[in-house]
């Protein structure tokens, strides 16, 4: 493609098949399982299914099938009450068992926002903020004036702009009209009062700080000699590992788009330091997203599982499947013609099953290891 005009684009990468997705080389064992018997739910029926530990798992089938049945409410549902310890309420099936103590949290992870606030944002919620804090509250400048950590939050009445509330910005209701939002006149968007803003770390403010992207702040921080900047440089990699290494540290959560904001969700997970073996959940997660971040999420979902949790997934995108440890087709058809296991196992082994739809454009679009 060295001719082409646009020599950056993704699309055309892929488009081209200069970039794809491979088949991985090997699948995953499992001998650990969570099992579910005589699941009922909606269209459900009565069906006896496995899920394995420590994989990834794709659950498949034609709009109807009872995909969300199986996961949503059967799985996800049986999970949280063992987790939660829950004693009221049941789910749809005979039993479930196996081995469910192996599992210590369920996370259905969707694309709703991360936060409400117009002060939420992505390196908030995978609190590598705390440390940025304390970092600037350390400063010769800061301990001259006794500004806390907390002096550099915007989330708390102290050292942020009281005009816009740390905003750094003021949202003008109209009537009729959409909000006009308007750059703070006290601040001039800058979140926090002159002298918090005098307080320099290496030449940075923290609104210049709040102003990097996730790439250049990981660099700057590892370039720093304590191990508190390291440590913030690491508490920020996660984001970069998710694809994240564009976005602003100070860019608020409402400004995320759904693929985005689940992607700092992972990251949150990917950063825990020491996290229990966990259920991962995620009802179509490549809705809206490009191949390229269809690749970086795979890469996500790898590193979950080399840190001991389990990935369940609902998706109809072939790049995923085909990238499965085990794959659960449900059908053959919607509705009351569906709610059946039309087949389980290996990407390869749904290739083989003839009754199976995922198996037909498995084999079509040559998306197996063989
Ligand atoms: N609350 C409900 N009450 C009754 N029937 C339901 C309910 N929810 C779903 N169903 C039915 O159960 C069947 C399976 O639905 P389900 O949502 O599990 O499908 P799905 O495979 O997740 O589909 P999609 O890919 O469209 O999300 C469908 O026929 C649906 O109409
Ligand atoms: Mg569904
Ligand atoms: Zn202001």
């Amino acid at each position: 493609m060295s001719e082409s005009k646009y020599p950056n684009s993704y699309t055309l990468a892929y488009l081209s098949g200069e970039e794809q997705i491979p088949v991985p080389k090997r699948r995953r064992k499992w001998n650990n399982y969570i099992e579910i018997k005589g699941a009922r739910e909606n269209n459900l029926k009565s069906i006896d299914v496995r899920f394995p530990l420590n994989v990834m798992t794709v659950v498949t089938g034609v709009s109807g099938s009872g995909k969300s049945s199986l996961v949503s409410e059967v799985l996800y549902q049986a999970v949280k009450r063992h987790c939660e310890n829950l004693k009221d309420g049941t789910v749809q099936a005979t039993s479930v068992g196996g081995d469910l103590n192996l599992i210590k949290l369920v996370e259905f992870v969707d694309q709703n926002p991360i936060g409400k606030s117009s002060r939420s944002n992505p390196v908030t919620y995978i609190k590598a903020y705390d440390e940025i804090r304390k970092l600037f509250a350390d400063q010769p400048l800061a301990k001259q004036f006794h500004f806390s950590p907390a002096y550099f939050s915007f989330n708390v009445e102290g050292g942020r702009c009281e005009e816009c509330k740390g905003d750094g910005f003021i949202r003008v209701e109209m009537q009729f009209m959409a909000d006009v939002v308007l750059e703070c006149d006290s601040c001039h968007g800058k979140r926090f009062r002159q002298d918090i803003l005098d307080v320099e770390y290496r030449g940075k403010s923290i609104s210049d700080v709040l102003d990097m992207t996730v790439e250049e702040a990981v660099e700057f921080f590892s370039q720093g000699k304590g191990s508190q900047e390291k440590k913030i440089a690491e508490k920020l990699r996660p984001l970069q590992e998710t694809g994240l290494g564009y976005i602003k540290l100070g860019q608020s959560s409402s400004a995320l788009s759904g693929g985005e904001s689940q992607r700092v969700k992972l990251a949150y997970h990917l950063g825990e330091e020491k996290a229990q073996p966990t259920l991962f959940i995620f009802d179509e997660p490549t809705t809206g997203l490009h191949f390229h971040d269809i690749k970086t999420l795979l890469k996500a979902f790898d590193a979950l599982i080399e840190r001991g949790h389990t990935i369940v997934i609902i998706e109809h995108n072939l790049d995923v499947i085909k990238c499965a440890d085990h794959v659960i087709d449900l059908g053959p058809e919607s509705g009351d013609e569906g709610g059946r296991i039309v087949c389980a196992g290996t990407p390869e082994q749904i290739a083989d099953c003839k009754e199976s739809y995922t198996g037909q454009w498995l084999r079509k679009m040559g998306k197996t290891a063989r």
